[in-house]
């Protein structure tokens, strides 16, 4: 049986990654800030394991509490979007929301791959896909705005390029991952697609990765984004 770790693991598109895993018979280890109070992954009856990311040293005895394990699989998913209403808004762009943002979307995936190192390292041919999104592309920016949510996944998409290349001789397969614009807490109400279809979507592009696509920008849909 393949084993999945999904972070952000009780709502919006980490819950369905660990609906449709478990779904399709893969170990599910699910992570998210407070398993006591999330129901709907409770009622998935899934592995669930307590993680705030943007905690280094959780983040550092998470890896630990799972030594020994290997994961075919690592999805971070956990993010955030970057404040209250109006805070990444130019002129009242707020830095500690930009600070934290950064924590949460670009420094928690890497301290998390490093952590989780050995246990990928078990798996034969493992994979580490992140989702980040559409937002940080540079060459897809026509609308400007939204500065922190855009640069902390531009970071995010920076990390994920070294990592391919870092990992590329363990035979850790690396993407970066756009669900499409979706309704979750995050997406709003006026996404274009639900949570079922963009992981229906998104298991398939992960599941044809090859180390060859190590590195690569991918869309829940198959499609390439610029970067
Ligand atoms: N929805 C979209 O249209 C869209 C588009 C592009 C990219 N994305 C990306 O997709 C991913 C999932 O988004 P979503 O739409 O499912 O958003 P969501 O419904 O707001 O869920 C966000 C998840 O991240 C978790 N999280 C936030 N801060 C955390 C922390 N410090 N430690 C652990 N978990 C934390 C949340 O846990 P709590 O419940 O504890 O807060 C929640 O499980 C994010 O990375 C997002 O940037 C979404």
């Amino acid at each position: 049986m393949s084993t999945v770790l999904i972070t952000g693991a009780n709502r919006g598109l980490g819950l369905e990654f660990a609906r449709q895993y478990k779904a399709s018979g893969w170990e599910v280890i699910a992570a998210c800030r407070d398993p006591v109070g999330a129901d709907a992954l409770g009622a998935l009856g899934v592995e669930e394991l307590a993680l705030d990311v943007g905690e280094p040293a959780a983040i550092g005895a998470f890896g630990a509490r799972l030594a020994g394990r290997a994961l075919d699989l690592f999805i971070c998913n956990a993010g955030v979007y970057g404040g209250k209403e109006g805070q990444q808004v130019l002129g009242q762009v707020d830095v500690a929301a930009w600070e934290h943002t950064f924590r949460i979307n670009a420094i928690a995936p890497l301290k998390l791959t490093e952590a989780l190192l050995p246990s990928l390292k078990a798996a034969k041919g493992a994979r580490a896909v992140y989702v980040s999104s559409l937002m940080a592309s540079m060459a897809e920016n026509t609308s400007g705005g939204e500065y922190i949510y855009r640069s902390s996944k531009a970071a995010l998409n920076a990390v994920i390029k070294s990592l391919s290349i870092d990992l590329a001789p363990l035979g850790i397969t690396v993407a970066a991952l756009h669900p499409g614009w979706v309704r979750t807490d995050m997406g709003g109400p006026n996404g274009m697609i639900d949570a079922p279809e963009s992981i229906t979507g998104l298991r398939r592009v992960i599941e044809a990765l090859t180390p060859a696509d190590s590195g690569r920008f991918l869309a829940y849909n198959g499609q390439e984004i610029p970067w």
